[in-house]
């Protein structure tokens, strides 16, 4: 028998020999692999999520930074990818002197989201689905640690179905409503304008360098976490762009170790409406997004049991 540190020395020379002969996804797949057979776990959950499947492990890359910090700024040209969502006509001058003027404003912090041996981060990603109507799950909604809404999502008379607790809420300004200010504000960018608007949205007390408990804190969403959205899960369809809702999924893959979903899909009459309130067309549609196709790839994930689905019925 070898002993254990010898086993570790061969399957490290492996390691390197299979990374030296293949791509850096493949031996990227191997090394996880190997770090699951030594059993140096990632997180400390029953199951991590970069453990396992060539699917998953095919467009997750948990190298991308899910959000901005000046360190971990954007290229020209994932700049150039981005301001084509929406038309944006800024250049990336106009881009950097923006962020600039955000982070005069906000601490500067290196937001880590990889995962580490010693925790269990759970998420739920809340969804404006009517299919949360009588489902209570308010209180299975507010056992996770980080709980994300999204847009006009809201909790106050709905606690039963939805819940109490918010840490973080995604919005861009068109779908902004005011926080209260236990709640990060996850700013998904969509044009060089949105950064100005957060600077007037936050409430005079966050305008100072001043971490109080209390005050609400920006997090902006990185336009190159937006393009590996696209390419990686979407694998790069021409003319969409991905939903906010299918971003918060795949973002919460990378602040989590466990990921339930609620509130995605239609209701059971298989109407698409929001919980809050009636939408008039309950035909899906979803403008420049490719619903169907996202729809798919969550499910997907729910039958890998990379997430948990609550469809409420
Ligand atoms: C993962 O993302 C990092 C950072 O963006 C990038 O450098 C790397 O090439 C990506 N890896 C794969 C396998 O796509
Ligand atoms: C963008 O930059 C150009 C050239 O530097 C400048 O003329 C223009 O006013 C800027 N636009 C905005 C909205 O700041
Ligand atoms: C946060 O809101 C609560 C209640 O609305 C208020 O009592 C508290 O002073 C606020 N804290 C800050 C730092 O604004
Ligand atoms: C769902 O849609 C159908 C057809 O539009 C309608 O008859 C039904 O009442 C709707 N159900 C709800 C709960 O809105």
């Amino acid at each position: 028998m070898l002993s254990r540190k010898r086993k570790i020395f061969f399957l490290l020379l492996y390691v390197t020999t299979v990374s030296v002969l293949f791509n850096g996804r493949q031996s990227a797949r191997f090394v996880n692999y190997i770090s699951h057979v030594l059993e140096t776990r990632s997180c400390a959950c029953q199951k991590c999520l970069s453990e396992g499947e060539p699917w998953f492990m095919d467009r997750y890359n948990q190298s991308v930074k899910p959000f901005l910090s000046r360190k971990h700024g954007i290229t020209e040209d994932i700049f150039n990818w981005w301001k084509r969502l929406q038309g944006d006509r800024s250049s990336f001058n106009n881009y950097t002197e923006a962020i600039d003027k955000v982070f005069q404003m906000i601490p500067d912090k290196d937001h880590n989201t990889q995962p580490s041996p010693d925790k269990c981060r759970s998420c739920a990603v809340v969804g404006n689905s009517r299919n949360l109507k009588g489902s209570h799950y308010g209180a299975l909604i507010d056992s996770h640690d980080i709980i994300m809404r999204m847009n006009r999502g809201r909790t106050q008379g709905y606690e039963i179905d939805v819940g109490t607790r918010t840490t973080h809420h995604v919005m861009y300004p068109e779908s902004a409503k005011p926080l209260p200010n236990t709640t990060h504000l996850v700013l998904f960018p969509f044009k060089t304008k949105d950064f100005r608007w957060t600077i007037n949205y936050l409430p005079p007390s966050s305008h100072k360098y001043q971490p109080t408990k209390n005050t609400i804190e920006l997090i902006m969403l990185s336009p190159a976490f937006m393009k590996y959205v696209h390419e990686n899960w979407l694998l790069n369809p021409t003319r969409t762009y991905p939903s906010t809702g299918f971003m918060a999924v795949v973002l919460s893959l990378h602040m989590c170790d466990e990921v339930s979903v609620f509130g995605f899909g239609a209701d059971s009459d298989g109407n698409w409406s929001h919980y809050f309130e009636e939408l008039r067309n309950k035909l899906l549609r979803t403008g420049l997004h490719k619903g169907p196709q996202e729809y798919r790839i969550i499910q997907q994930l729910f039958e890998l049991q990379k997430i948990h689905m609550y469809k409420g019925w």
